[in-house]
C-alpha cells in the first residue's frame, strides 16, 4: 500500500519541491496550505496533488485537518513540517505580534502537527517526520530573533521527538535549508542579499528541489536508522 505523506506549506517553494519529489518516490502526497488558493490549484493543475487548507498554527483545526486527511485519504505516515513565514526586523523594532506569529506558526506548528499524526505512527510501529529548520536558527541571523528562536526550537523539538519515537518506528530529523531560492528569500532586501550569497562558498543560492532530495532520503525505508539528527543543506555558508 502506498504511504500517505503531508506537506505543510507544500503547494510553494521548498514545500512544492518536496511534494513533487515525494510523489516521485511512490509517496500519496497531500499538500496541506493556509492561504494562496491559487498556488494550490496551480499545484493540482500541474502535478495532481491534492491539497487542505487551514493554519497549522492553529491547534484545534490542525487536529481537524488532519483527521479528515486520514479519513479521506488514509491514515498519515509521513509528516514533512515545512510551513513557515518571516516577520524579520531588529528587536528595537520587532512588535510582540511579529514575535507570536513566527512562534505560533513555525515552532507551534510542528508541536500541533505532531500532537495530530505521531501517536497513529506510533500504534502503527512505522511513521518519518522530517521538520525543517534552517542554517539561521542554527547560527543565528541579524534580524531574526522570533524565527532563530522559532528555527532552532525546531532543532530541539527534532532531538526531543526523536527519543521518544525511536521504540515505535517512527524516526524524527530536520534538515536545516541555507538561502535557497523561493520567494522567502527574494522578500530579503536585494543589498542585504547579495551580501549574505558572497559568503555562500559553493557561490550561489540553493534550489529548493536540493532540499527536496534530502527530504525524501529521511522518508525513505533506507534511512530507518537515522533519527535525531539534523541534515544541512546550505552551500557550506555554516559548517555545523
Ligand atoms: N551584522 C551587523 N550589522 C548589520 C547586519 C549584520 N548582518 N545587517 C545590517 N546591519 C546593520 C547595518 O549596517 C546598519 O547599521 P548602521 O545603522 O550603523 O548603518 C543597521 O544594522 C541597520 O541595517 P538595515 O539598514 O539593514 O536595517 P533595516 O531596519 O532597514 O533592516 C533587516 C533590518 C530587516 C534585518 C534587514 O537587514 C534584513 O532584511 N536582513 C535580512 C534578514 C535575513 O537574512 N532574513 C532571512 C530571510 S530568508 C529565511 O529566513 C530563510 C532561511 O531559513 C534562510
Amino acid at each position: 500500500m502506498r504511504r500517505v505523506a503531508i506537506v505543510t506549506g507544500g503547494t510553494r517553494g521548498i514545500g512544492r519541491a518536496i511534494c513533487e519529489r515525494l510523489k516521485a518516490d511512490g509517496f500519496t502526497v497531500i499538500a496541506n496550505y493556509a492561504g494562496n488558493d491559487a498556488a494550490a490549484n496551480q499545484l493540482k493543475a500541474d502535478t495532481g496533488i491534492a491539497s487542505y487548507k487551514w493554519d497549522v498554527g492553529d491547534h484545534e483545526a490542525t487536529l481537524a485537518g488532519c483527521t479528515r486527511v486520514a479519513q479521506e485519504v488514509g491514515p498519515i505516515d509521513v509528516v514533512v513540517n515545512n510551513a513557515g513565514i518571516t516577520r524579520d526586523g531588529t528587536l528595537h523594532r520587532m512588535s510582540y505580534d511579529d514575535w507570536n506569529e513566527v512562534m505560533r506558526i513555525n515552532l507551534g506548528g510542528c508541536f500541533n502537527m505532531a500532537k495530530a499524526c505521531f501517536p497513529g505512527m506510533r500504534e502503527r510501529g512505522w511513521g518519518r517526520i522530517v521538520n525543517i529548520g534552517s542554517i539561521n536558527g542554527q547560527a543565528g541571523q541579524y534580524g531574526q530573533v522570533n524565527y532563530a528562536a522559532a528555527k532552532s526550537g525546531i532543532h530541539g523539538f527534532t532531538k526531543a521527538l526523536a527519543q521518544e519515537g525511536a521504540k515505535f518506528g517512527v524516526t524524527v530529523n530536520a534538515i536545516a535549508p541555507g538561502y535557497i531560492d523561493t520567494d522567502m528569500v527574494a522578500a530579503v532586501p536585494p543589498p542585504v542579499l547579495e551580501k549574505i550569497v558572497a559568503k555562500i562558498p559553493v557561490g550561489r543560492l540553493g534550489q529548493a528541489h536540493e532540499i527536496a532530495r534530502g527530504v525524501a532520503f529521511l522518508c525513505s525505508e533506507d534511512a530507518g536508522f537515522v533519527t535525531g539528527s539534523t541534515m544541512s543543506i546550505n552551500g557550506g555558508q555554516h559548517m555545523y
